[in-house]
């Protein structure tokens, strides 16, 4: 039997709307017990003192690039860039070579990510449509045999109306959330960075916000008239997130996250050129970053996933026009979350946690996220007071593309444990 006691650590769990000095106890691999003082003379014993102890993160949004992008990311460094960003469940996108658009590919994920992969646990998402090409729907069946939790087209939206909602009827048959990638690509219109004052004076093309928002308000509107769910991924802009809340207070089955990325940096950190500053929807402005913000403090948006977009370095070190699209973000998300949340005073450790752990976990039906007796033994230990500079060559990532780099943030991610074995520790 194997026991692990976390001693003396400030145990949030939101879930339980717990925030206190608790010892926590690991017992085969599931909670065993939360309470002030545990006694546990056979466990093994790790003090706590001065950290956070929190569920494990939960990202419903990441991509991890294998098969077939293995010089981008891999399953095996993936996974280890999740843990040490204290994240210990993880849902992969589709967008791989080949695209997960059948049940071989979902099965290929979850059988590499137990040979390869550092122990945090990888849940496959599906394609909408084959080869993410829009005009005829994946084995959708099959994948959620084969261990897919969501289907999306990430990484591209799905262009037809008709399609989507053929989608949503679909999938709802097999009980699988629709993610959507809410973005008009006419009107898009090859624009690279968010359309504005910037783009204006950067003499770059701008795409307009109303390519995210007239997607999100389409989305929306499909699913609602079929009464189904939809999942919007990576908001940016204020716009949507208001025709969110608009949703959600008519009873619309929407629910929506948002990237640290959008909370953390604007359109202003493109004026350098910097290619790692490209990323899809794109940095959009000052009132947007805090719209987004309040979206999480009021509940508009539910949670924040990573988006996690590795890239290789021969695709980043181009001019901002030809570059690929994406920031590599499992090592940083918690800790812009922490610094750009908490310690300014947005969101309580508390609700930013919820929205890192239990609230993505429900959106997709995944174990953890909390740390309720019988739970996974999955938790992470921060400490919240580390400041500490991003240095992407230190990331275990193969994704080096950050536009965080020098950069000083706030908290710091010292042990993973997932079913409460070690897969990250400083
Ligand atoms: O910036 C992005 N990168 N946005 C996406 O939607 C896809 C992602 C990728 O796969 O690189
Ligand atoms: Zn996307």
């Amino acid at each position: 039997m194997s026991k692990l006691l976390v001693r003396g650590g400030r145990v949030i769990d939101p879930a339980n709307n717990l925030d206190g000095a608790c010892d926590l106890l690991i017992e085969d691999g599931l909670v065993a017990a939360v309470a002030e003082r545990i006694d546990a003379p056979d466990a093994q014993a790790v003090d706590a003192a001065g950290l956070l102890v929190l569920p494990g993160l939960v990202d419903i949004h990441c991509h991890l690039r294998e098969p077939g992008y293995e010089y981008k990311e891999d399953i095996a460094s993936g996974t280890r860039a999740a843990a040490a960003g204290g994240f210990t469940s993880v849902c992969c996108m589709a967008n791989t070579h080949p695209v997960n658009d059948c049940a071989a590919v979902t099965a290929f994920i979850r059988q590499q990510a137990g040979r390869v992969g550092s122990g945090v646990r990888v849940y496959p998402i599906g394609a909408v449509t084959k080869g993410l090409d829009g005009a005829e729907l994946a084995e959708i069946g099959e994948m959620k045999a084969a261990g897919a939790v969501a289907v999306s087209d990430d990484g591209r939206p799905v262009r037809s109306g008709r399609m989507l909602r053929l989608a949503l009827q679909y999938a709802d048959y097999f009980d699988l959330p629709v993610l959507c990638h809410s973005e008009d690509m006419d009107l898009v219109d090859g624009g690279v960075m968010n359309e504005g004052e910037m783009s204006t004076r950067l003499g770059l093309r701008g795409a307009t916000r109303a390519a995210e928002e007239a997607a999100v308000a389409r989305d929306i509107l499909i699913a609602e008239a079929l009464g189904k769910r939809v999942h919007i991924c990576h908001v940016s802009t204020q716009g949507s997130v208001q025709l969110i809340r608009d949703a959600k207070a008519r009873g619309a089955r929407v629910t929506a996250e948002t990237a640290p990325h959008y909370l953390a940096a604007t359109d202003a950190w493109v004026a350098q050129y910097d290619p790692n500053t490209r990323v899809n929807p794109p940095l959009r402005t000052e009132q947007d970053r805090l719209a987004c913000i309040a979206g999480l403090a009021d509940g508009a948006l539910d949670c924040i996933a990573t988006d996690h977009a590795p890239h290789h370095a021969d695709e980043k070190k181009v001019e901002y026009l030809l570059a690929a699209s994406g920031i590599s973000g499992f090592e940083t998300a918690f800790a812009l979350c922490w610094t750009h949340l908490v310690e300014a005073s947005y969101l309580t450790p508390g609700e930013l946690v919820r929205r890192m752990t239990c609230a993505p976990a429900a959106i997709l039906g995944l174990p953890g996220g909390t740390l309720s007796v019988g739970a996974p033994g999955d938790v992470v230990l921060i400490d919240p007071a580390k400041r500490w500079v991003v240095d992407p060559a230190r990331f275990q990532s193969k994704g080096k593309n950050t536009p965080f780099v020098g950069n000083t943030y706030t908290g710091c991610v010292r042990r993973t444990y997932v079913a409460g074995r070690p897969v990250w520790g400083d």
